[in-house]
């Protein structure tokens, strides 16, 4: 059995990004491995975070794992803040890496906008990410493709602290999906789906409501030739809905295509409203039956638990390779 891990920041408005790119394939993978998926609430705090807000979002992000179909009974849920090897290996990854290859991560560079001085947590953010996966002994870790370069920073921590001491680390890999690795924005198919834009109709959030999702998607951009055609270069904005709609549907591209053939972008987003929204009533349904439960806490301290035994483990090892403690 191989180990999986993941994480979701609790920031809110989870959308269909998140779903399609990573928590759908959080759901298969939990099958056939040991899954291990984690709310990195410590990576939220990277930016300013109401506490009372956080808390919530924490719980929200919970919900929304089990609400997809993540089976605790199958895989720990826990929240990464619980299990304190995070932040005692991300403070020895760090002594392992470089100011210039943290430099270079186009996250950093997008979040901190170039400037001068930004905030520390940002710059060490796929840091902590690496120990969160490192921590497990993980071999495979299912994000979306916007993640690809903190995943090489992480396997290039592991492989040079395995060079230079004792074998100390799992070299995982990222698990990336075909279609839905990068959702676009509705609004600017040139940007992902973000859960920070300003433009509320620039996503779908998991929860949204019916009134909601048919403005979102009536509004999306597309072009002014009108054929339904898969072009992600020309035609990117219809090219992303294609995307969702086959994902959402489990039609592929060039069925929707015939389908659609001699259709305008009216009837194909029509479709796609009905399409996306029953896909989401029932993620809406568990959500709201467990949402506010005793059982989502259980849930996450018995993750809490069973993850800090995985952890010791490796601390203890990591510990040991690097002559610390008694
Ligand atoms: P985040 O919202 O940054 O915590 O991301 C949680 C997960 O969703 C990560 O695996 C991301 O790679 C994935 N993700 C975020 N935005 C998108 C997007 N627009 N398309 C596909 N995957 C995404
Ligand atoms: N950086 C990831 C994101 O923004 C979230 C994350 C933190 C993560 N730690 C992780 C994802 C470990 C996978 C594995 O999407």
């Amino acid at each position: 059995m191989k180990r999986v891990f993941s994480g979701v920041q609790p920031t809110g408005n989870i959308h269909l990004g998140n779903y399609l790119g990573a928590l759908k394939q959080f759901v298969e993978l939990q099958e056939e491995n040991e899954c291990i998926y984690c709310i990195v609430d410590m990576h939220a705090i990277t930016v300013p975070q109401d506490p009372k807000a956080l808390r919530e979002h924490i719980l929200d992000v919970a919900a929304l794992y089990l609400a997809v179909g993540v089976d605790p009974k199958k895989s720990i849920v826990f929240v990464q803040s619980d299990v304190p090897g995070h932040a005692e290996l991300s403070w020895i990854l760090t002594c392992c890496s470089h100011t210039g290859e943290l430099s270079r991560m186009t996250q950093f560079k997008s979040k901190s906008q170039n400037k001068e001085s930004a905030p520390t947590g940002l710059f060490t953010y796929p840091v902590l990410m690496a120990a969160d996966i490192l921590l497990y002994d993980t071999d495979i870790v299912p994000v979306g493709v916007d993640q690809t370069q903190h995943i090489e920073l992480c396997r290039d921590l592991a492989i040079r602290v395995n060079n230079t001491r004792k074998k100390t680390f799992i070299v995982p890999e990222g698990r990336y999906l075909k279609e839905g690795a990068r959702i676009m924005a509705l609004d600017d198919p040139s940007k992902k789906m973000s859960k920070s834009a300003e433009n509320v109709h620039s996503r779908i959030s998991l929860l949204d409501d019916e009134a909601k999702i048919k403005k979102s998607i009536m509004k999306a951009t597309t072009d002014s030739d009108g054929v339904v055609k898969f072009d992600a270069e020309n035609k990117p904005g219809i090219s992303n809905l294609l995307n969702i709609y086959s994902v959402l549907s489990g039609m592929s591209v060039e069925e929707l295509e015939k389908k659609y053939e001699g259709k305008g972008y009216g009837d194909f987003k029509k479709d796609l409203v009905q399409v996306t929204v029953d896909a989401l009533k029932p993620i809406k349904a568990r959500y709201e039956e467990i949402r506010h439960s005793e059982e989502l806490l259980e849930i996450l301290r018995d993750g809490a638990k069973r993850a800090g035994e995985i952890s010791e483990k490796t601390m203890k090892r990591v510990k040991e390779n690097f002559g610390l403690g008694f």
